[in-house]
């Protein structure tokens, strides 16, 4: 190895410092967007004094569906404060259950994948049907205010369902249904039991709540880490933009979280923001850089599913947008 490597090397070590955070959560759902393929880019953009100490001492993420990046902040660096939240009901209630209640989700996951497993196929998928009935009809009515025993099984069925639907992704229609039609996943490990539990310690400390993502200002404050990964802005108005809550994200959304943007850099807060590169598909669309305008932006490769067509993916441009 020659010198100067060495010398890198070295100066690499000494500028992270190394914690073991006795953390080992990934996302307990596969979630549309999630944002696995983009860490190590949203890692190296880190704020330095995070990367120089180790420690976050607040993480604030109003779009956080899976949590992707939250999870692996919590395996690499000691996140003292977190406030997690998003729009999504079912998802936020998954995060409240797996926070109060893990042995009790993990007994309900159990019992559910062994009727599951120990059925042929075709009761499989009757199988399969009906929880996405029952879980259906009982979202008419659903107390998701008050935190009750009935919000275990409820993230019972959504886990199942999110393990054995086609794609394994959760999708709703207009009236908030979940109609993903069932997969054929030979043996879907629908109780990570040790993955609950690990996420279960990844949310001490974490403030869960559920609403739009302005909700999330009053714990924003001067050099809090706050995290953005809106809804992508579909690539026109005839796409065929599957949304992932009945509300959608549109145009008028994304100027709103521009301007939510520059409210929360004149508190004084680190921001990182994540979003779909419109010049992917028409090089002079230039509405995020006019947003975004007198902040870093930049273009970064990743691997994502670039259609409706789950099956063709490739290289796009992300943009990545930080105020520091
Ligand atoms: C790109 S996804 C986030 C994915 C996440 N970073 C992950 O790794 O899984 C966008 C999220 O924004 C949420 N969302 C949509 N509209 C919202 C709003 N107005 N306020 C807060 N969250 C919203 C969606 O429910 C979805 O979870």
């Amino acid at each position: 190895m020659r010198n100067r490597d060495l010398t890198q090397i070295i100066n690499a070590c000494n500028s992270t410092r190394f914690i073991n955070t006795g953390i080992n959560a990934k996302p307990f759902m596969k979630w549309a967007g999630g944002k696995t393929q983009l860490l190590d880019e949203l890692d190296a953009r880190l704020p330095e004094s995070i990367v120089k100490e180790g420690t976050i001492e607040s993480y604030v993420e109003p779009f956080v569906g899976g949590g992707a990046l939250f999870f692996f902040l919590k395996r690499k660096y000691l996140v003292k404060k977190a406030y997690l939240s998003d729009i999504n009901k079912e998802i936020m209630l998954g995060y409240k259950v797996i926070k109060y209640n893990p042995e009790g989700l993990i007994s309900e996951l159990e019992r559910i994948q062994k009727e599951y497993l120990d059925r042929d196929n075709e009761r499989r998928k009757e199988y399969y049907y009906s929880i996405r009935n029952i879980y259906n009809k009982q979202m008419q009515g659903f107390d998701y205010e008050n935190y009750a025993n009935s919000w275990i099984k409820r993230a019972s069925y959504l886990i199942f369902l999110n393990k054995t639907c086609f794609n394994g992704l959760f999708r709703q229609n207009k009236k908030g249904e979940f109609n993903v039609p069932h997969g054929r996943y030979k043996s879907p490990n629908i109780c990570d039991w040790r993955n609950i539990n690990e996420v279960h310690k990844a949310l001490r400390d974490t403030k869960i709540f559920c609403g739009d993502f302005t909700k999330a200002e009053k714990f924003i404050q001067m050099n809090s880490l706050v995290y953005f990964d809106p809804p992508y802005r579909p690539l026109n108005t005839s796409s065929g933009f599957t949304s992932y809550s009945k509300e959608g994200f549109e145009e008028e959304d994304q100027k709103r979280l521009a301007d939510f943007f520059r409210a929360m850099d004149r508190k004084g807060a680190f921001l990182l923001l994540s979003n779909s590169d419109p010049r992917n598909n028409d090089r002079h669309d230039d509405f995020f850089d006019k947003l975004y305008d007198g902040f870093k932006i930049e273009r970064v490769k990743a691997n994502r599913h670039i259609n409706c067509d789950a099956g063709k993916r490739g290289r796009v441009n992300e943009l990545i947008i930080k105020n520091y």
